[in-house]
């Protein structure tokens, strides 16, 4: 095994230690007897995509640390995000019987991770969770921090289905250790893995309040060795971006900071654009229209670039920072532009019903210079479409 990182994480609910390395799942069990003293039923939730072996050596770690563990599938899918599925996933858990001292275990990526959140913040009003990511995206971002939650449909009427809001139902439950095995994400297909890059890239535009601000340099330099999946720079990539998150949130847990310069807000760059477009059926990342819908990770790519021309527009920073952040993204493999995108009125309706509008204005997090963003409330209509018309393919 090589380097192995610990990141702490010290929010106002819970302190909890992040571990990163190659090979650490071998010694996942021994880390979570010791996070989780009180546990004698641990139930894993892992995804149904993940190599078979990859469940059956979790479940044997736990195991040989004394633990009574089994495991259940969940198919990862923003329409299965539901509060039925998430029924189902508590059936489970009580039909194990596990009380209120035993853990869940999730096992794979961002939706996997929230749902099986969600399960431990509400079973029994709240059980302990270890999340064991196997994604970069859920590695640098989803893992710590403790949002959980599933997706909403709303609306809807003569048999169609409503709009998808995302994340809408939900708490605020944080992990009790989290694991994060960079050998894992040798079996991630190549999409999947750029897509987690794009979170890496949001980090690096906010980084240097929360004390790092050669994130964007170091990340842009290492882009090579990152995509070759070098074992040590990925594990250097996720402890960076695991300590930026852990300083962010664990100024703002609940992402209830007044500051427009310092909360958890921030961390939602490029996500109100991105997550607009990312629940508009058939906007697809390449002209091949099989390619949609957008993952989570290309949405926030794009929203990136949406964010850069609004700063550029509103005058928060010179001319350039798009066609620069464009640049970073296409080394990373990522998209720029959105193929199959509605009008922008369309877009900008989507982007008034996410859940960090206020009393219906949107307020967008947006760049403001070198490593540094802000949380500007109700930036013109006008000016919003055209940054939409930054991505339009
Ligand atoms: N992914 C944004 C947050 O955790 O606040």
């Amino acid at each position: 095994m090589g380097a192995v990182e610990r990141v702490e994480v010290g929010t106002a609910s819970r302190r909890y230690g992040v571990v990163i390395g190659a090979g650490v799942l071998g010694a996942l069990g021994a880390a979570v007897r010791e996070a989780v003293a009180s546990a004698r039923l641990a139930h894993v939730f892992g995804d149904e995509g993940l190599p078979p072996e990859t469940v059956r050596d979790v479940l044997a770690s736990l195991a040989g640390a004394g633990l009574e563990a089994a495991s259940s599938g969940v198919r990862p899918s923003e329409d299965g995000k539901s509060l039925q599925s998430a029924y189902a996933m508590l059936q489970a858990v009580a039909a194990r019987g596990l009380e209120r001292g035993d853990l869940v275990v999730a096992l794979g990526g961002g939706i996997t991770g929230d749902m099986a959140g969600f399960v431990a913040a509400t079973y029994r009003r709240g059980v302990a969770w270890v999340n064991v990511p196997t994604t970069l995206l859920a590695m640098v971002d989803a893992s710590v921090g403790g949002k959980t939650g599933v997706n909403l449909r709303v609306g809807g009427a003569a048999g169609l289905a409503g709009e998808l809001q995302k994340n809408m139902v939900g708490a605020f439950w944080q992990p009790s250790l989290v694991v994060a095995d960079v050998a894992v994400l040798g079996s991630l297909g190549e999409r999947a893995f750029r897509a987690g890059l794009a979170e890496c890239l949001k980090h690096a535009m906010l980084s240097a309040p929360f004390g790092d601000p050669e994130l964007g340099a170091w990340t842009k330099g290492s882009l090579a060795r990152v995509l070759e999946r070098d074992a040590g720079t990925l594990v250097e990539l996720v402890a960076r971006n695991v300590r930026l998150k852990a300083a962010v949130v664990g100024g703002d847990e609940r992402e209830e900071s007044p500051d427009a310069a310092a909360g958890r807000a921030l961390l939602n760059l490029g996500h109100t654009f991105g997550h607009a477009m990312e629940t508009i059926p058939g906007v697809s990342p390449t002209p091949d229209r099989s390619t949609a819908p957008l993952q989570h990770g290309e949405a926030v790519a794009l929203g990136l670039v949406c964010a850069a021309r609004c700063a550029e527009l509103m005058r928060l920073v010179g001319d350039g920072l798009a066609d620069e952040v464009r640049r970073t993204l296409g080394h990373a493999g990522l998209p720029t532009v959105a193929h199959g995108l509605p009008g922008s009125d369309e877009v900008l309706e989507r982007m008034r019903h996410d859940k960090k509008s206020a009393g219906g204005k949107l307020r967008l997090v947006l760049p403001c210079g070198p490593g540094v963003c802000r949380v500007v409330a109700a930036p013109g209509d006008e000016i919003v479409k055209a940054a939409v018309d930054a991505v339009r393919g």
